[in-house]
């Protein structure tokens, strides 16, 4: 290997390590939601549950998506920071290919790559299941999974059914955890 190659995979081993999310060979190809409709997935979904995301550092983790006119998707993620201060970068999203509608690009910088987001699952009213998964060399593969919820939490008899269909994507369930959504009302009316 190059030099630069055995320096990007110490890198991505560091925080791969760190994010908990490191698997070997290439990136699953879970099934999703069928029948995807956008229009209903728009509004705000709370982060219940997430694998490691080293960049959300926050409590009260929520994303707000909105339908624009050409069909791309803005996004909007806020979060409280623990000096109790409001966090938020925005984004957008697009469907790539339109006989896939359940599967999104999202970008948070101009000029960036956009990384996958795979509805996996969803009823619109309550719950989401998101995935997204980049895969390194051919070798390894990161991956990231939110439970997201139209409440800031969710029964666990309906998480227990979600974690089961994590599972089933090829997710490490026992490495996600459980967001902090408590103490979140300065948040509302802020968005
Ligand atoms: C779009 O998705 C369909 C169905 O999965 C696939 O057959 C087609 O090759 C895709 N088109 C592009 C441009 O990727
Ligand atoms: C969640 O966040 C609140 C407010 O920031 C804090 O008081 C509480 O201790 C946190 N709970 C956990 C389980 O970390």
């Amino acid at each position: 290997m190059k030099a630069f190659q055995v320096l990007s995979v110490l890198l991505l081993t560091a925080a791969a390590a760190e994010a908990q999310s490191f698997n070997l060979g290439r990136c699953p190809q879970p099934s999703v939601q069928e029948d995807f409709n956008i229009q209903k997935y728009m509004g705000t979904w709370y982060e219940v549950e997430k694998l490691p995301a080293m960049f959300e550092k926050g409590t009260c983790n929520q994303a707000t998506y909105s339908l624009l006119a050409d069909g791309t998707v803005s996004v909007r993620n806020a979060e409280l920071l623990s000096d109790r201060t409001m966090n938020s970068v925005d984004g957008f999203a697009k469907v790539k290919n339109s006989s896939q509608p359940a599967i999104l690009g999202v970008s948070f910088f101009k000029g960036a790559p956009d990384a996958p987001y795979w509805v996996l699952s969803t009823d619109y009213l309550s719950y989401a299941v998101v995935y997204s998964c980049s895969d390194y060399f051919g070798l390894v593969h990161i991956d990231f999974a939110w439970i997201l919820s139209r409440t800031r939490a969710l029964p666990e008899d309906l998480l227990s059914v979600l974690h089961d269909k994590l599972a089933a994507a090829g997710v490490n369930v026992n490495h996600l955890t459980v967001s902090n959504q408590t103490g979140c009302d300065v948040m509302r009316g802020a968005i």
